[in-house]
């Protein structure tokens, strides 16, 4: 049975004392009282390391928010997919809208990041989602199946299998403008479906896929209640422990 997950990205947020403290706080409170799905905290490189040594990783599982399309070398400011694993972390946010909107990033860069996060060792949570216009001009589907093709098709299954899926419409991210569960399952069977087509039907089945943009605790079991809901990718609300664990609890 596919996984279900809670992950947090703290985006560009807490400094190192302030990022060590919430994991601390998170770590005690899921340490009382374990959860019920797979939890994931996405932290800024500088936090990696130091988070690591904090978290029971059989109850937090430790990620990267992005790392470099380049295996090594003079690529100044860059952090490597190994340097990512090598601080004990054993995930990677890739395909952010934010990284795709701010900082250019193609399907084809994507790619190569994705490659290389896989070959060392990492899973990665890729993101996927339509802005606005697309939406309002009917075209999310077409939207999400290109970026799935553009970055993930050259995949074998057997890598494939450490992709999750994140599906974050752009207009959902920080707004305070969640998708409708039903427009959530909606996007989400047809996700699976263009998995099934391309990896199989049991890759599919398997795929965890994860909603984002404006999840709370006041509205996550609505949508986890969906049948192609497998959990949440939580910005804002992943920086509060008490609202991240609220999230986390909407399993139970
Ligand atoms: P918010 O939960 O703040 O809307 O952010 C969602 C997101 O972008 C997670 O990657």
């Amino acid at each position: 049975m596919r996984k279900k997950i809670v992950a947090g990205n703290w985006k560009m947020n807490k400094n190192l004392q302030e990022g060590i403290a919430l994991a601390q706080e998170l770590n005690e409170k899921l340490t009382a009282d374990k959860p019920a799905c797979g939890v994931v905290i996405c932290t800024p490189f500088i936090h990696l390391a130091s988070v690591a040594g904090i978290i029971d990783k059989s109850i937090i599982g430790l990620g990267a928010e992005n790392c470099a399309d380049k295996e090594k070398g003079a690529y100044t400011g860059e952090v490597s997919a190994e340097m990512v694993k090598s601080t004990g972390a054993d995930y990677v946010i890739l395909g952010h809208s934010e990284r795709r909107a701010y900082y250019g990033e193609t399907p084809e860069i994507l790619k190569e990041k994705v490659n290389l996060a896989l070959a060392n060792g990492l899973k990665v949570i890729f993101c996927i989602g339509e802005v606005l216009e697309e939406r309002e001009a009917g075209k999310q589907n077409e939207v999400v199946k290109a970026q799935i093709e553009g970055s993930l098709f050259d995949l074998t299954t057997e890598q494939y299998a450490n992709v999750i899926l994140a599906y974050e419409p752009v207009w959902a991210i920080g707004t305070g403008k969640t998708a409708t569960a039903e427009q959530a399952e909606e996007i989400h069977a047809f996700i699976r479906g263009v998995i099934a087509e391309k990896f199989g039907a049991q890759a599919a089945e398997d795929t965890t896929i994860l909603y984002g943009g404006s999840c709370k605790p006041s509205n996550a079991r609505e949508l986890f209640a969906k049948p192609n809901v497998d959990g949440g990718l939580i910005g804002g609300a992943a920086l509060k422990a008490d609202d991240f664990k609220g999230i986390i609890d909407a399993w139970k």
